[in-house]
């Protein structure tokens, strides 16, 4: 994956996502990205799974995992669908072979297919399944409508499709601390266009779907679990990177001493972060 795929967990370049092919050492950044999301955020897929069984109709058998990328996802799925067969698709084959391997370690082999696939080149042979899963995926593609379109065709009769995203990229310093610093970095993110995600609504309804609900999971992790530096540490040095044309000289100094070793303030010494984000996610059902 090229640059711009790694924006919303990296504080990367925005969206543009249809960037084609990507190299080995990019994909393998985003995919330590992912796993670090999973490890200090990953709680509220509790929340959300659930919520997505509640809108099931039926007991899905086979779940599809658009866009999987180190399998997040792809494991919150499994353990909530326990009987269900897991086809995780992605294109990039750093994300696909850590998958395979996490699933070997999960004792999870027998229940998971990968399929290598740039879904802007077309729908893949994969069959049926009675539920679909796109997280922080559908806006990196080309014509996500197509693939809406195909979704909607893949999936069964009654069948749900669950898509997830980022709301912005999660902060992690308390209140007291800069204050107001990283809501100031969020806003000249999204300014440049980092993690821009349509309202999927509209672009559900023309593919078929008929959306039952969507609803924003908070995320509130306290006291922060020990990968939290390192995150917040990738997060915090995106923004020094690529936003340094947008902030003032203050809040660059203030990133600048949260991001040397050598100050109190450093981000991988603290104690004191606290995780806060949010995920904004729609259960559509194909009448
Ligand atoms: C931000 S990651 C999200 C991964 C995972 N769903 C999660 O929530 O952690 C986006 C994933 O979509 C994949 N992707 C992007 N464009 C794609 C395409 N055209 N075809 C297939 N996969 C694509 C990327 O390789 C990447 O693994």
């Amino acid at each position: 994956m090229d640059h711009q795929h790694a924006h919303h967990h990296a504080g990367h370049a925005g969206h543009a996502g249809h960037a084609g092919h990507a190299d080995h050492a990019s994909d393998s950044s985003v995919a330590d990205i992912l796993d670090l999301d999973a490890e200090v955020v990953g709680s509220y897929l509790e929340e959300l799974t659930a919520w997505a069984r509640a809108h099931t109709t039926v007991a899905p058998r086979t779940i599809l995992d658009v866009g999987a990328g180190t399998g997040t996802g792809t494991w919150a799925l499994a353990s909530r669908f326990e009987a269900a067969e897991v086809i995780a698709i992605d294109q990039s084959p750093v994300m696909l072979d850590r998958l395979q391997a996490a699933a070997a370690a999960r004792g999870l082999t027998g229940r998971l297919r990968t399929v290598r696939a740039d879904l802007d080149a077309g729908w893949p042979p994969i069959g049926t399944a009675d539920l679909a899963w796109a997280s922080s995926s559908l806006h990196h593609l080309a014509d996500p409508d197509r693939v809406l379109a195909d979704l909607h065709t893949a999936l069964n009769p009654g069948g749900l499709l669950v898509v997830v995203e980022m709301d912005a990229m999660p902060r992690f310093l308390p209140e007291d601390v800069h204050p107001g610093l990283e809501e100031r970095c969020r806003a000249a993110g999204a300014r440049n266009g980092w993690n821009a995600w349509p309202d999927w609504t509209g672009h559900l309804e023309r593919a078929g779907f008929t959306v039952a609900e969507e609803r924003v999971f908070a995320i509130d992790v306290r006291p922060a679990p020990p990968a939290a530096g390192r995150y917040a540490h990738r997060v915090m040095s995106g923004m020094r990177d690529r936003l340094a044309e947008h902030l003032s000289a203050a809040d660059l100094a203030a990133l600048d001493r949260l991001l040397d070793p050598a100050d109190e303030e450093f981000v991988l010494r603290r104690g004191d972060l606290v995780v806060r984000g949010a995920r904004t996610a729609w259960a559509a059902r194909r009448a």
